[in-house]
């Protein structure tokens, strides 16, 4: 899958942030493994050091594990006046984990973010693609629990 995602670009490391939103995105566990970072150093020939650098600076890229949904609570200051101290503590208690953490049955991964660029909705969080604004604490916990009914 890694070699086909790379076939798609030309193997030029301009390419690179484009190859490795792909490759995590096709990822079940949303992450980017090191066995991708070496299938990707190869075919642009690049040192894989400079893989490793490009993805501990962007925050939106994992090479852990993660959940199959991501949570991504903003705590930018016009959601944490807004509340998303609150939200955040809220969403501990009804997954048991913290932040950075994946909870057991591997369906959700808490992470917290920067603004997301929609603060008239404020508390705002993301969950994998979707927005969710103006959170309460019972909004939250409807959201969780819909998507636990999904699975
Ligand atoms: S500060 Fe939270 S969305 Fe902008």
């Amino acid at each position: 899958m890694i070699k086909e995602i790379c076939k798609k670009y030309a193997p030029h490391k301009d390419n690179l942030i484009q190859i490795l939103h792909e490759i995590q995105n096709a990822d079940p566990q949303h992450y980017i493994s090191n066995e991708a970072v070496d299938t990707v150093a190869e075919y642009l020939n690049i040192p894989a050091n400079h893989i490793y650098g490009v993805l501990t600076f962007y925050t939106m890229y994992s090479t852990k594990p993660r959940g199959k949904n991501i949570i991504r609570l903003c705590e930018s200051p016009p959601c944490y006046i807004k509340g998303s101290e609150n939200i955040l503590r809220k969403l501990k208690v009804l997954l048991g984990v913290n932040v950075g953490e994946t909870t057991k049955d591997g369906l959700f991964t808490l992470e917290l973010c920067a603004c997301l660029g929609v603060c008239g909705n404020a508390p705002v969080m993301m969950i994998n693609d979707d927005f969710y604004g103006d959170l309460t604490e019972e909004k939250v916990e409807e959201i969780i629990d819909k998507i636990r009914e999904m699975r």
